[in-house]
């Protein structure tokens, strides 16, 4: 048995067109699995289909949702299930960061990244999760972020850091819940990566001098890369990890090490 084979395995990445989300859902499709991407805009996902698409040689679904809504998760996981027979594994990669000092926080946007970075998770984890109870197996891998362990020196990262804290404690506690139908549940926290969702934020914070300092700051000296989460998510993804569930695994350089 290849512990590491995705052979027959179907995978839905729900963010699949953001910056790590479309290195997973590639790295997935590389693993031998059946990978469709979802998110809201569609010409997004039609630019990492195709990306995804000319580098693998494999086809790809992609579909409309918007994962703060419960009905959009309810009818992804219908038509996803009635394309492609099952599905086997579920990677949250959505998320939003926008930072404001604690002290003049915009509650608005507060409650706009708990309802996607929060209650989307746990709409996808509900839905796909009771998809998985019926077929009595399933892998579900959520992003979370070193920031659920341990909080910024500088100001900004209240609403960011309290929403992935809640995604490593939904992650246990679906993983006890989940458990005992066959279906394993875990988190990834990578640390800085350059991806669109900090394009802007790594501009702000000076470009390349900022980023010589992140590497420095790591115990690997290397700015993380969206491909730097393949690894993780593919062990939790496949067989080799049937007996880890309700664990963060860290694909970040060694910063929760020394941070
Ligand atoms: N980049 C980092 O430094 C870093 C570090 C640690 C953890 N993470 C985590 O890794 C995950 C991916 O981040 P990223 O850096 O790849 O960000 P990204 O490039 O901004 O991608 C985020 C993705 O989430 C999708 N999304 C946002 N809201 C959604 C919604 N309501 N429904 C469906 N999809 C939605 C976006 O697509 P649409 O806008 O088209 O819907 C996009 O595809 C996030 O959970 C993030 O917190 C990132």
């Amino acid at each position: 048995m290849d512990l590491f084979d995705l052979t027959g395995k179907n995978a839905v990445v729900i963010g699949g067109a953001g910056g790590i989300g479309e290195a997973l859902a590639r790295g997935l499709v590389e693993a031998g699995a059946g990978v469709a991407i979802a998110s809201r805009n569609e010409e997004s996902l039609k630019r990492a289909q195709k990306d995804i698409q000319e580098k693998t040689g494999k086809s790809v679904r992609y579909y409309i949702v918007d994962a703060s809504d419960e009905s959009s998760v309810v009818a992804l996981v219908s038509v996803t299930v009635k394309d492609m027979g099952r599905v086997d594994i579920l990677v949250n990669a959505l998320g939003l960061n926008k930072k404001f000092p604690a002290e003049d926080f915009n509650m608005d946007v507060f409650n706009q990244m708990l309802k996607i970075n929060v209650t989307g998770v746990m709409m996808a984890c509900k839905h796909f999760g009771r998809h998985m109870i019926k077929n009595g197996y399933g892998k579900i891998i959520n992003l979370s972020s070193v920031r659920g362990k341990i909080a910024t020196k500088g100001a900004g990262n209240a609403a960011y850091c309290s929403t992935k804290g809640a995604v490593d404690m939904m992650t246990r506690q679906l993983a006890s819940e989940f458990g005992p139908h066959g279906i394993t549940v875990n988190a990834i926290g990578p640390t800085i990566t350059e991806t669109p969702m900090m394009t802007e934020i790594i501009k702000q914070r000076g470009g390349d001098e900022y980023r010589k300092a992140q590497a420095q700051g790591l115990p690997m000296r290397k700015m993380a890369v969206p491909e730097d989460c393949i690894g993780s998510v593919i062990f939790l993804a496949a067989p080799a990890s049937d007996f880890v569930t309700g664990n963060i695994v860290y694909p970040d350089g060694g910063l929760t090490c020394v941070g």
